[in-house]
């Protein structure tokens, strides 16, 4: 059955990567969470898609310009909405602890393409070792260079390919980071290479994915997975089909 992954939570009812997000993605039964993650000025890892702060906080500049208390202290829900302003931008612990209490993967992504985070990589699987929560973690990033890091510094941990453009036998190029799994932009993706990819052992988690058409494709053509910012209307037309 394809997995439903909520896209940095539910991203289109509520604001993303907050833990209200979060919450609401558990809350209906999606099977995971997508959410993105940048490195703070004092090392710490924090919940956020941007590098920086603007467009989704009361604060101004780049996340690493700031450590993970005074990014605490920012609004993150009020530019969803007014009734979220005590939403603040969550460190990957406060999910990692709120894991402890239920189910759900997690797909963490990389946001280092456009910034270099030293000791990013290291700090990652410190963590995720500190929460024993190794099995329910598939991380993805554009950065390739740091999917084949991971791996080399744990192979057990899944790393994915994030990618836009087609690509020509991915599962190919995949296997010489080290990567376990396929995430392509769904307007660049057939059914037909979903179901080759999987028969060469390679898990496809097809993102973002939101029209009710294309969920409906996707989840026929048997994906591991969809990241979806809308995962209610995603589990409703799983059940439906
Ligand atoms: O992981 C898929 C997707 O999240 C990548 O794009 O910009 O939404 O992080 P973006
Ligand atoms: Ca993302």
């Amino acid at each position: 059955m394809t997995k439903i992954f909520a896209h940095r939570g539910s991203a289109g009812t509520h604001p993303e990567n907050t833990m209200a997000a979060f919450k609401e993605a558990e809350r209906i039964g999606a099977d995971g969470i997508e959410l993105d993650v940048h490195l703070t000025k004092d090392n710490q890892i924090a919940v956020i898609h941007d590098k920086t702060v603007d467009r989704t906080t009361n604060g101004t500049g780049d996340v690493g310009i700031h450590t993970l208390e005074e990014l605490k202290k920012l609004d993150a829900g009020s530019h969803y909405a007014k009734k979220f302003n005590e939403e603040t931008i969550p460190a990957l612990t406060d999910v990692f602890s709120w894991m402890q209490g239920n189910t759900l993967e997690l797909n963490i992504e990389l946001k280092n393409v456009t910034v270099d985070y030293p000791g990013f990589e290291e700090r990652l699987l410190e963590e995720i070792q500190r929460f024993e929560l190794k099995d329910r973690i598939i991380f993805s990033s554009f950065n390739h260079d740091s999917l084949k890091k991971i791996n080399e510094l744990d192979s057990e941990i899944e790393c994915a390919i994030l990618y836009l453009e087609k690509l020509y036998k991915p599962w190919e190029y995949a296997k010489t980071l080290g990567a376990k799994g396929l995430h392509p932009h769904h307007p660049n993706t057939s059914e037909d290479m979903v179901k080759e990819a999987q028969r060469q052992g390679f898990p496809v988690r097809v993102y973002t994915i939101n029209d009710e058409k294309v969920l409906e494709k996707f989840i026929r053509a048997g994906c591991e997975a969809i990241i979806t910012d809308y995962p209610e209307k995603a589990l409703q037309i799983r059940k439906r089909i």
